[in-house]
């Protein structure tokens, strides 16, 4: 969803703020904007468009050649429609103050009534414009500096945001502010520079020391001071925690790859070793997971587990659901966040929720999970964001070590969030003895050889390359796995929908007869899944089904099969492994079919249109 970036130091803003823009890109926007301040006046750009397109505008400004201070803006529109007027940043009625927001003023009607009443004008129709002239107002009534502004009007407010806010009347400084939506600080050398981000990235170069606003503070930066940081509720002067930046500028670059999504999808091999890494020791068949070790009774003494998650998360979860109860046998449900949090579910101390969530920023999975604590619930987080709102909102966790996810469309996120999965199911199993020692350790062999498997398997990329040119032109495709890969289906349709725009359904295969058996004609490409383990003979009864009515078969399957080979249109091998540990491997060629279909049709595969990386709003 929408970035900021910021900085205020003795370097030029401009490049900083607009090169952090654009790392940032990947949240999802559909507008950018960018403020300088010259020392006299405020210089303010913002279009509709790409970040590219605003630099169309500031090429021909002044604008980029000036400034010590600046704030950008990347905005995916909630309030007004995207356009240029609504774009941020937004002055106050004055000109004076300025402010980049993202996050959602729930109560900004019944404010702006009562600043029309008071003879404001608005020119956006957006939520932001309102909270600046909030600030405005509180800042002209109770005569105050703008740090003491900011906090008055934010408790006056209702909703999330992480905001920046200039003041041009106190040019020096700039104050940030957070609820619900992730900012972070990077510090300069004795504090003479400071950068403003949704994240670390756009300042990963500068300065390894950052700080991330916690829910509810507030902080003020000032070249050559040190910062400040407050809770916005009571006033109270918070310690600021500075942490050392673990990230690398190669981890966020494309690293010569086309596409992040297919860095990505290549990065999966050395992502599942870094999420079980040090976590199983298979020849002594070991699970070590601090996050399930010290909260083991509760896993085993639980009438059930329900995990929460969305979209991508969500089918990781499914895979989970699968593992726990077929190696553990302990009841599983598994719920859309968005809608477990509206339901008014039946939830009990005695129920363990796992939270899964690549950013940890999803707004519903976050409500959620509160919702879940309140009715005394253990929550387990599954996250890759270190340090993000749900790794710290939920009692323990475990992450998963993919390193950052910048392509919309996950992918090593999905993978590594089976691997913890696949671990805890293991862990768990073990410790009700649900399965053999034996058993377990031939599991931690067989998982240990995943990720060879994997390469092997990118290997066949230009098999895969070129049967997305045979389906590239069709408008709706089905895509049909059973057991543990009936969620691997799921994700393949979601894969193709969100990047390449066709409609596509995933499907148990089993309930194709049930409904969508009717859609089948030789215009309709069917994706299915046929490992040789996984009730197999049954898929294959499917596969006929779908050739007597003539629809076109891509199949994966294992390696050395020859039944489906005879039927199908074309086929893709997958390495022979346990069916529980097919998913990490039947995935692949999904993935890879989805983003050559997407780059063939000429789509944005990074930046897909409507989608955002974290949905930090409901
Ligand atoms: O960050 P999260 O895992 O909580 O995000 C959940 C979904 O928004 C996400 O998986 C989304 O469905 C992806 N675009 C799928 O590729």
């Amino acid at each position: 969803m929408c970035g900021i970036t910021g900085y205020i130091g003795d370097r030029d803003a401009y490049p900083i703020v607009i090169n952090g823009l654009k790392r940032l890109e990947y949240r999802g926007y559909d507008s950018a904007g960018i403020m300088m301040y010259d020392g006299n006046s405020i210089n303010l750009s913002k279009t509709k468009g790409k970040v590219s397109d605003l630099e169309v505008i500031t090429n021909k400004e002044e604008i980029r050649k000036i400034g010590k201070i600046g704030i950008g803006h990347t905005r995916w529109a909630t309030h007004g429609e995207p356009n240029d007027v609504n774009s941020h940043p937004h002055f106050s009625e004055s000109g004076d103050l300025v402010i980049v927001h993202n996050g959602i003023i729930e109560n900004y009607d019944t404010i702006k009534k009562e600043l029309l009443s008071r003879g404001y004008k608005f020119k956006s129709d957006t939520d932001t414009e309102v909270l600046v002239n909030l600030i405005e107002e509180v800042k002209k009534t109770e005569e105050c500096k703008l740090g003491k502004a900011v906090q008055l009007a934010l408790t006056n407010v209702i909703g999330a945001y992480a905001i920046a806010v200039f003041d041009k009347t106190k040019p020096n400084e700039l104050v940030i502010a957070r609820l619900g939506s992730p900012i972070a600080i990077g510090i300069g050398k004795d504090n003479e520079e400071f950068f403003v981000a949704s994240d670390a990235s756009p300042f990963i170069e500068f300065t390894k020391d950052a700080l991330y606003l916690e829910d509810g503070e507030l902080a003020i930066i000032k070249k050559g001071r040190k910062i400040k940081v407050r809770k916005i509720d009571n006033d109270k002067p918070v310690d600021p925690d500075i942490q050392e930046l673990k990230l690398s500028l190669d981890q966020i670059e494309k690293g010569g790859y086309d596409h992040f999504m297919l860095k990505e999808i290549y990065e999966q091999p050395k992502a599942i070793i870094d999420t079980y890494r040090g976590r199983m020791l298979p020849n002594e068949g070991i699970i070590k997971m601090a996050g399930i070790d010290d909260n083991i009774s509760k896993f085993l003494n639980a009438d059930r587990i329900i995990i929460i998650a969305c979209g991508t998360s969500w089918h990781a979860g499914l895979v989970g659901e699968y593992l726990i109860e077929d190696m553990a046998r302990i009841p599983v449900e598994v719920e859309y966040a968005s809608e477990f949090r509206y339901r008014n579910p039946i939830i009990t101390p005695n129920d363990v929720v796992i939270a899964i969530s690549q950013s940890g920023e999803t707004a519903d999975t976050l409500a959620a999970i509160k919702l879940a604590k309140s009715k005394g619930a253990f929550v387990f987080g599954v996250c890759n964001v270190v340090g993000s709102s749900i790794a710290r909102e939920t009692h323990a966790g475990a992450y998963t070590h993919a390193g950052p996810e910048i392509g919309v469309a996950s992918t090593k996120a999905f993978t590594t969030q089976i691997t913890v999965l696949t671990l805890i199911s293991l862990k768990l199993a073990q410790a009700k003895g649900t399965l053999s020692k034996t058993a377990v350790n031939n599991y931690l062999q067989t998982m240990q050889q995943i990720p060879t498997q994997v390469e092997q398997l990118l290997k066949i990329d230009p098999i895969v390359k070129d049967i997305a040119h045979h389906y590239m032109e069709a408008t709706n495709c089905l895509y049909l796995g059973r057991g543990f890969n009936f969620p691997v289906a799921l994700e393949g349709a979601l894969k193709l929908k969100e990047i390449s725009y066709i409609h596509a359904e995933g499907y148990p295969a089993a309930e194709m007869k049930h409904g969508p058996i009717a859609l089948i004609d030789e215009n309709m490409p069917v994706f299915v899944i046929a490992t040789r383990k996984g009730h197999y003979e049954k898929v294959v009864s499917n596969i006929q089904e779908i050739k007597s009515r003539r629809g076109k078969i891509i199949a994966i399957v294992t390696e050395g099969d020859e039944t489906v080979k005879e039927i199908a249109d074309h086929v893709i091998e997958i390495p022979e492994t346990e069916e529980a540990l097919t998913p990490l491997l039947t995935t692949i060629p999904l993935q890879l079919l989805s983003y050559h279909i997407a780059v063939m049709l000429g789509k944005n595969v990074d930046q897909p249109r409507n989608l955002a990386k974290s949905v930090t709003v409901e």
